[in-house]
C-alpha cells in the first residue's frame, strides 16, 4: 500500500522519519537502515541523529546499505557516495561505520576496464543485504525523471544491484556537485535495482520542491511502468511517500 503524506517542509517530514527509524532501533537495536545519498534526506538524517543522541539510543548495532555509488570513483573522492553516507549518515549518528555497506566499496575506483570485478560486485552486494536479514527502512529520494538510486526509466522493475550507464539529464543534474561541470561528472554506476529495493520491508521516498512534481505524480498515480521507475513502490505492501506542497502539486 502506498500512503502519501504531504508536510510543509523538509524538517517536518525528517521528523516522521527520524521518530519512526529511532522507535525501530529501541525495538531493533541491529536494525538495518537502507541509506540514500542526494539532498532529499538530509533533513531526515539530521532528525534521526538529534532524537538519538537526546535519547542516549544506542546505535553500535545499527547496519546500514547504501543504495548507489558512482563508478571511477576512489573512496576517498569528497563527491563518491561512499564519502557522502560517512560525512551525512555514519558520523552525525555515530553509527560504526564496519557495519555501514555502499555498493562500490570493494571496487574503490576500479576502471571499467576491470569488468569481472565490476560485474560480481552487484550479485555479491544483494548477497550481503539478504544475509544481514533484509533491509527494515529504505530511504529514498527520487530523480527529476523518476529514478530512484541509479535506475533510470527503463530499468527493469525486477533488477537486483548491477552496473548502469547514467542518463544525461542525472549527470547534469549532478553536475552542481562537480564544480558545474558535466564532464567531471562519472559516466556510470553501480545500483540496487528495483527488485533489490523492494525486498525492503519498509519504503520511505521524500521529495520536494516543483521541480519533482512531474516524477510524483507519475509515481503515486501513473500506470507501474519502467519508464517512471518509482512507480514500482504501487506495487509494494508498504511505501510511504512524503512530500512538500511544491512536490505534490501535481497530484
Ligand atoms: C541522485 C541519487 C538518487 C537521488 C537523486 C535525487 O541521482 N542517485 O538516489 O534520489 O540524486 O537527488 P536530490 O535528493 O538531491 O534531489
Amino acid at each position: 500500500m502506498t500512503e502519501v503524506i504531504i508536510v510543509k517542509n523538509e524538517r517536518e517530514a525528517g521528523d516522521i522519519y527520524g521518530r519512526s527509524v529511532a522507535d525501530l532501533i529501541k525495538t531493533k537495536p541491529n536494525a538495518v537502515l537502507g541509506l540514500a545519498t542526494g539532498s532529499s534526506p538530509l533533513a531526515a538524517y539530521q532528525s534521526l541523529a538529534r532524537i538519538v543522541h537526546s535519547e542516549h539510543i544506542d546505535v553500535s548495532q545499527v547496519r546500514g546499505f547504501a543504495l548507489d555509488e558512482y563508478l571511477g570513483l576512489p573512496l576517498d573522492h569528497p563527491q563518491s557516495y561512499h564519502s557522502t553516507i560517512h560525512r551525512t549518515v555514519v558520523e552525525p549518528l555515530g553509527l560504526n561505520p564496519d557495519l555501514v555497506h555502499v555498493p562500490g566499496d570493494v571496487l574503490d575506483g576500479a576502471p571499467l576496464s576491470d569488468g569481472e570485478r565490476i560485474a560480481a560486485a552487484g550479485p555479491a552486494y544483494d548477497k550481503a543485504i539478504e544475509e544481514a536479514g533484509g533491509i527494515d527502512v529504505q530511504i529514498l529520494g527520487i530523480g527529476t525523471d523518476g529514478h530512484v538510486g541509479f535506475n533510470e526509466p527503463g530499468s527493469s522493475l525486477a533488477s537486483g544491484t548491477r552496473v548502469k550507464t547514467l542518463v544525461e539529464q542525472t549527470r547534469i543534474d549532478n553536475a552542481r556537485f562537480f564544480d558545474d561541470d558535466i564532464d567531471k561528472v562519472p559516466t556510470h554506476c553501480i545500483t540496487q535495482g528495483i527488485g533489490t529495493i523492494l525486498k525492503a520491508r519498509h519504503l520511505v521516498l521524500l521529495a520536494f520542491g516543483s521541480g519533482k512534481a512531474e516524477a510524483v505524480a507519475e509515481t503515486v498515480e501513473g500506470g507501474v511502468s519502467a519508464f517512471c521507475p518509482a512507480s514500482a513502490l504501487q506495487m509494494h505492501p508498504h511505501a510511504t511517500i512524503i512530500v512538500d506542497e511544491e512536490a505534490a502539486s501535481r497530484l
